[in-house]
């Protein structure tokens, strides 16, 4: 079997873990091409993974390797313009997150996709590891019930110094703050689990940092299923913890860890009425049913979401890189690409709307026309 052909756009930090995903993968791929505008870094980054070629520009790189998958991992505001051309090239595309700058440019990449039939997926590896799609699995069956209230809490720490990084920072490059930068990946894995959103309120500030983006945002979100969530993307947080919450009808599920999670992570509690039945069914076996079970469903199904699948499958650039390459190959649809990035996309947009304007913003409601539609901050500044 041929190797797949690979090349990444943007030789900085991240690529480094795109480039990691693509040795493990070695067997299915290999890197054929990188670029970055600042050619020494490119080349010392190609030195450090096995030579692959080095290009000055994105054309050349395109032109030449004719690769079947490009990696962008260029800072956001290049996103959409790279994918479109690699798309244009007949490569199908992994972007970094933020996918792109704006619901009109989504447009223009998802226009790009039907035009070239190859797909651009954005980098969610939170939706990868082994324990969410298990819980997926589960919240979709409603084993446990209904969905009634979330948290989702992204509350982290960026010093100063973070943001002399000179495309940080700013809404025309790094395109917002910690709701665009680093609560995108809960905030995605929640509407990952949890499904269609459909109205949102938020408030945004820069509460702290000397910067024009926002340093915290907080929204309540309404899903079509009846749930309602609470939302905090912060960068002032000193004691640092990504949080997810889910209260089921019959059992709460929490995620607690920082920048990657599996299977110890997580934690569940049955509802009160239940938690007798749930004990008896967790250590009932085939030779000792154990004590009675008053509601054998709920207890089957609390059982059933406890036991976390193994191999506990991280969640991180190599797993979904590995995932990706299975999409090219098999020609199946990503989970971050399509309807599942627009979803996200227009998250983000309407927490900036919502806090900018002080209204309710429900989803599908930002189209052409809106100032929203083609920027994040619609042409307005914090205060
Ligand atoms: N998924 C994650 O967990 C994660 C984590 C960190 C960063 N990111 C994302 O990765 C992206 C890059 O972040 P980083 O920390 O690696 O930044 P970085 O500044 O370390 O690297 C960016 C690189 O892109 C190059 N570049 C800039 N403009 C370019 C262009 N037009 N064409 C080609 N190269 C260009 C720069 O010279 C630099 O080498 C951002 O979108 C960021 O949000 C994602």
């Amino acid at each position: 079997m041929s190797l797949l052909r690979a090349a990444i756009i943007g030789t900085g930090n991240i690529a480094r873990q795109h480039a990691a995903g693509l040795l493990a993968h070695a067997d299915r791929v290999e890197l054929v091409g990188v670029h970055d505008v600042d050619h020494a870094r490119a080349t010392a980054f190609a030195a450090a993974q096995g030579g692959p070629a080095v290009f000055t520009t994105a054309a050349a790189l395109l032109a030449t390797t004719k690769p079947d998958l490009v990696h962008i991992c260029t800072p956001p505001n290049f996103h959409a313009e790279l994918a479109v051309a690699a798309m244009e090239a007949g490569a199908h595309v992994l972007c970094e997150k933020p996918l792109c700058a704006s619901l009109a440019e989504l447009d223009l990449i998802q226009a790009a996709e039907k035009r070239t039939g190859r797909f651009c997926a954005a980098v969610f590896q939170m939706r990868y590891g082994s324990s969410a799609q298990h819980l997926r699995a589960h919240l979709e069956a409603q084993s446990v019930g209904r969905p009634i209230v979330a948290v989702c809490n992204t509350l982290w720490f960026r010093s100063p110094a973070y943001y002399e990084v000179p495309w940080r920072g700013k809404w025309s490059n790094e395109l917002g703050g910690p709701t665009v930068g680093h609560g995108i990946h809960l905030m995605d894995q929640m509407l990952y689990l949890l499904g269609e959103w459909t109205s949102l309120r938020a408030i945004a500030r820069t509460a702290d940092r000397a910067i024009e983006v926002e340093d915290l945002s907080v929204a309540l979100v309404e899903f079509k299923n009846g749930c309602v969530a609470t939302v905090i993307n912060s960068i002032l947080s000193p004691r640092e913890e990504t949080y997810l919450r889910i209260d089921l009808q019959q059992a709460t599920v929490e995620l607690r860890h920082l920048y990657g999670y599996d299977n110890s992570s997580w934690r569940f509690t049955p509802a009160p009425g239940a938690a007798a039945d749930a004990q008896a069914a967790l250590v009932a076996t085939p030779t000792s049913p154990g004590p009675q079970i008053v509601n054998p469903a709920a207890a089957a199904g609390y059982a059933a979401l406890c036991a976390l699948p193994t191999p506990d499958v991280p969640a991180n650039h190599t797993t979904q890189i590995g995932a990706i390459l299975t999409d090219v190959a098999d020609g199946t649809a990503p989970l971050t690409a399509g309807d599942q990035a627009r979803r996200t996309v227009e998250l983000l947009t309407a927490v900036y709307k919502s806090a900018f304007t002080g209204q309710a913003v429900a989803r599908g409601s930002i189209v052409a026309g809106d100032p929203f539609y083609t920027a994040f901050h619609g042409g307005r500044s914090l205060l």
